[in-house]
């Protein structure tokens, strides 16, 4: 048994060469798709094309979403200050918490910790949003400040992981809570990316803790193109103007 303090699983150095997984890395390059060595290198194993066709279907749902979302104006505003491209992009993952990207790896627990109790999908899915209403708990994975009847990436993501076969119990079961989570509280909290992608990677066998990871993967793409927008387009120093402040606070005092 080695004694070394640092132990990895993902790449070695043979002969003065990389091996990602086993692989020798010059091999991949060129051989196979970045989505397919992104599923090696999380997974451990080369994905069959049906694997690798989810994968980059949900890397591609969540790549960009416009300005005004919370990455985007940290990643443009840290860039604004006076920062190079990398400071804005730390900035702009820094942001995904759990209203905001983050919460596919909550979304995934709670759909892996409920499909895996006994029974019907909408009978599990009545009780867990019965729970999170008894708990003013928001559930990871529904709702959406901009869509209101349907999250578009969702059907999309869902109609590819039918037709590659991984449309299986969390699927059902995040779909069948969307619909009690509308039937409970009469509100359209639609199933949102995060929540599609949640079920999907459960569905695909992946562990929750890596959730957040999917929608980093592809969203970096994003804060990067809107990151060196700013540098080269924008002058710098953004701030606010003065007719989006309202002060609050004590008038002017001795
Ligand atoms: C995404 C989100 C911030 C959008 O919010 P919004 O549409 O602007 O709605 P609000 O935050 O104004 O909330 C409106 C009401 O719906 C409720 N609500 C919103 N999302 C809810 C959820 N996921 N579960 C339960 N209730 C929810 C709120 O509690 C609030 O109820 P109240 O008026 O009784 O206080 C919100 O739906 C949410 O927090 N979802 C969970 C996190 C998530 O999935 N984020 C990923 C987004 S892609």
């Amino acid at each position: 048994m080695s004694q070394a303090r640092w132990r990895t699983a993902i790449t070695d150095h043979v002969n003065h060469e990389p091996y990602l997984r086993g692989y020798r890395l010059v091999d991949l390059v060129g051989r196979h798709s970045f989505a397919e060595v992104a599923y090696l290198t999380l997974k451990g194993e080369l994905p069959t094309p049906a694997q690798a066709r989810m994968l980059d279907a949900m890397l591609v749902a969540v790549i960009d979403h416009g300005i005004a979302v919370p990455s985007v104006v940290a990643d443009r505003v840290v860039i604004s200050g006076g920062n190079p491209l990398h400071v804005g992009v730390a900035a702009g993952i820094l942001t995904f918490g759990e209203a905001h990207g983050g919460a596919i790896e909550t979304a995934a627990r709670i759909l892996q910790e409920t499909a895996a109790q006994e029974g019907d999908v909408a009978d599990l899915a009545r009780e867990r949003v019965a729970q999170a209403r008894a708990q003013k708990e928001r559930l990871a994975g529904f709702g959406h400040r901009y869509y209101k009847e349907a999250d578009p990436r969702t059907a999309r993501m869902f109609t590819i992981a039918r037709e590659e076969q991984f449309y299986g119990r969390h699927c059902a079961l995040a779909e069948a809570m969307a619909a009690e989570l509308k039937a409970q509280t009469g509100r359209s909290l639609v199933l949102n990316v995060d929540g599609a992608i949640a079920a999907i990677i459960s569905d695909m066998g992946f562990d929750w803790r890596l959730g957040k990871g999917f929608f980093i993967m592809g969203r970096v793409v994003g804060l990067i193109a809107h990151g060196f927008e700013e540098l080269t387009r924008e002058r710098p120093f953004r701030r606010l103007s003065a007719d989006e402040i309202a002060y609050d606070g004590p008038p002017p005092r001795a």
